[in-house]
């Protein structure tokens, strides 16, 4: 019998301690220090004790190692594998993070249950076996090689693994699986890291590509230690306003593609619906022009597409005005308004502003500010920017307008999309050719050139 053993692990980054602490040395956060309990069974698993040891490994040179470019699994759904990098490799680990009810299962149980042809073993510790049969008649896809396991131990669910020998497995979710030869409660990090580290294990060696579905913590990141991320080969988040029905699954790590691709989907009734034209829906249908819209031509991961921005600026109720937006970084508004402010004179420190970027998707591209600019110039003076006009470039803090990157992508977008106007940075003129083109683009300097162009 082992001797029992206890470690102090902090509950919101994983952390360790011999001792407990009342503020954690590597978080900073209060109060997060709970004892557990380490203590390992001698005999363990087959897949706990399964590491190197038993399997000779000799250094060769990386030439000669073979490879199958072909490999990769489809699962039959095109935005997914596209944030995969193409496919699903085999014997990899995906982690799926994000909030509760944001479709985790759903889009989990909607591969599994496209996938003809693979057996997939879906193991939920969340719902019942008859609460995903009622998820897949709403999805209403038939498939008899997918199979529901409602198991939260590890030990069992290897013995079934062994039996049916599945072509993909689905883990939803990791906190809710434990192992036997820890003695902590599920959902701890000694057991999120063991049975995580027990499923790549299986993975690995029986080269099957395993998803698990991870919760998150109240700040956003993946719950559970963060050697969790480090040990799985994807990590994708999926996000979005549950307000909205867009869902924007982006990948935060991809050993096996590129990090910059994201997928698309709507939330129907029948389940997940992937939009493979996201301009199309971000751009509201209106009739009349009205002040306070301008589109921006953004880039989302290697995708280009039309974002609406919609700004409201009014005289401020009390003394200290307010600045709010939704899917835009405010701090990022502050910037622009005391850019406006300082560089063009324009009044807004009495101004409440309100900044909105249409469908409730987060965008981080650069190049949206001009249209942020313009969309609060446009309701501030109460004029509408012409709906064919759009908006590529960055504003630096002396009031220049800055060239962004893939100008070219940007510029066909919005040509194919119907717009006659694209207003870009002088500096991103160098490198394109703008024969080439039908729209009409317009270099700016400064923003008060914009100004200049817009209204008058
Ligand atoms: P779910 O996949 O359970 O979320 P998660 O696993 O991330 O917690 O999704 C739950 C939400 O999705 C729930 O609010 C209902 C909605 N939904 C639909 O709108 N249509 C559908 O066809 C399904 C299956 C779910
Ligand atoms: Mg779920």
């Amino acid at each position: 019998m082992a001797k029992t053993r206890t470690t102090f692990f902090c509950q919101n980054c994983g952390a360790q301690s011999p001792k407990w602490l009342g503020k954690c040395p590597s978080c900073g956060e209060w109060n997060t220090f709970v004892e557990e309990v380490v203590q390992r069974e001698e005999k363990g698993t087959r897949w706990s004790s399964m590491g190197t040891a038993g399997r000779e490994r000799k250094p060769q040179p990386v030439s000669e190692i073979s490879f199958d470019t072909d490999q990769r699994i489809n699962v039959h759904n095109a935005e997914l594998n596209r944030v995969l990098g193409g496919g699903l490799v085999p014997g990899s680990v995906v982690l799926i993070g994000g909030e509760p009810g944001i479709g985790k299962s759903t889009l989990m149980l909607q591969v599994a249950l496209n996938c003809k042809g693979i057996k997939v073993l879906y193991i939920s510790g969340e719902e019942s076996e008859q609460q995903i049969r009622m998820r897949a008649e709403r999805i209403g896809i038939r498939n008899t090689d997918c199979f529901i396991l409602t198991e939260t131990s590890t030990q069992s669910i290897f013995q079934h693994l062994e039996e049916l020998k599945p072509g993909m497995v689905i883990i939803d979710s990791i906190q809710t699986l434990h192992t036997d030869s820890i003695d902590s409660s599920s959902g701890s990090i000694s057991q999120i890291k063991e049975t995580a580290a027990e499923m790549q294990r299986f993975s690995k060696i029986t080269n099957t590509p395993v998803f698990l579905i991870g919760h998150i913590t109240k700040d956003g990141s993946l719950a559970g230690p963060k050697i969790l991320e480090h040990m799985v080969d994807t990590v994708l988040n999926f996000e979005g306003d549950r307000n909205y029905g867009y869902r924007i699954l982006r990948a935060a790590k991809n050993r096996f593609g590129s990090t910059s691709e994201l997928g698309i989907y709507e939330m129907q009734d029948t389940g997940l619906r992937e939009v493979s034209n996201p301009s199309e829906i971000l751009l509201s249908q209106r009739d009349e022009d009205v002040s306070g819209i301008a589109i921006a031509a953004t880039i989302e991961g290697l995708r280009p597409m039309l974002i609406e921005t919609q700004a409201l600026v009014s005289s401020a109720a009390y003394g200290t005005p307010q600045r709010s937006s939704t899917g835009f970084d405010t701090k990022r508004l502050n910037m622009l308004l005391a850019v406006l402010e300082k560089r063009s004179g324009f009044r807004l420190a009495s101004k409440d502003v309100f900044l909105n970027i249409a469908g409730g998707i987060r965008v981080d591209d650069p190049a949206i500010d001009l249209a942020v600019v313009a969309a609060v110039l446009s309701s501030n003076q109460d004029l509408p920017v012409d709906s064919k006009s759009c908006f590529a470039a960055e504003v630096g803090l002396s009031g220049e307008i800055r060239a962004i990157n893939r100008i070219d992508q940007r510029i066909t977008e919005a040509e194919k999309l119907g717009f006659e106007r694209i207003f870009i940075s002088k500096y991103n003129l160098k490198g394109i050719d703008t024969k080439r083109f039908s729209i009409k683009i317009i270099p700016l300097r400064r923003i008060s050139d914009l100004y200049a162009q817009l209204f008058s």
